[in-house]
């Protein structure tokens, strides 16, 4: 695989990383309407907007603006984004549930935020990187049937 290549499928990554967020987090905001329960607003929240939302803007960057971008630098920055949303979500909730103290949660919340922010340094340092300006990639289904899927 080229490396165009590999940056179309860590695209996906980041898109199918942000879909599973959405189906996640929608379970979590029926359950606490239908429950009329919303302690785990906070969590609902990040699940939605750091898990989809910023995710899926990502996958989108990488795919109009980063197909140049270095393989390895944005394998890394998609492990630290996806690595930091899991760990917040789920230390928030684990402390919003209850289920573990604010202390014993500190350093999961900790690591896992300073990864989610280290993500978005490494793809605003690759952005500022890229070329200004170049060709937005050919489309066509004969060409997305060569892509890779994962
Ligand atoms: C099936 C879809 C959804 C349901 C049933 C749902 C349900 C809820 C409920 C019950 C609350 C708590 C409201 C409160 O206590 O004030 C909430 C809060 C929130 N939801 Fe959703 N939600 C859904 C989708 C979304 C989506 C797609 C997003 C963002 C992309 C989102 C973002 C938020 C945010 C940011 C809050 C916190 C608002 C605050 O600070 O009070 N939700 N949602
Ligand atoms: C490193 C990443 C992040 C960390 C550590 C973080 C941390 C926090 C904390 C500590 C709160 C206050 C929770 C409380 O009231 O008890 C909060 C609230 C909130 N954050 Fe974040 N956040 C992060 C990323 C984001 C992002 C990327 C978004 C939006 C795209 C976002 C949207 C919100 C919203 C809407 C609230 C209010 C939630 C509510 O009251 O339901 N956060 N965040």
């Amino acid at each position: 695989m080229n490396a165009p290549q590999r940056i179309l499928k860590i695209a996906r990554w980041h898109v199918a990383f942000g879909l599973v967020f959405a189906v996640l987090g929608m379970v979590l905001g029926i359950y606490m309407a239908s429950s009329h329960n919303h302690t785990q607003h906070v969590t609902h929240a990040h699940i939605l907007l750091l898990g989809l939302v910023v995710s899926v803007l990502y996958g989108v960057v990488y795919r109009l603006w980063l197909p140049a971008a270095s393989p390895m630098l944005s394998t890394v920055q998609t492990g630290l984004h996806q690595a930091g949303t899991v760990g917040i979500v789920a230390g928030l909730f684990l402390l919003y549930g209850g289920f573990a103290s604010d202390t014993a949660l500190g350093p999961v919340l900790g690591v896992s935020s300073i990864c989610a922010l280290l993500g978005a340094a490494l793809i605003l340092y690759q952005f500022l990187r890229a070329p200004a300006a170049r060709p937005i990639l050919a489309g066509g289904n004969e060409r997305l049937e060569s892509e890779p899927r994962f």
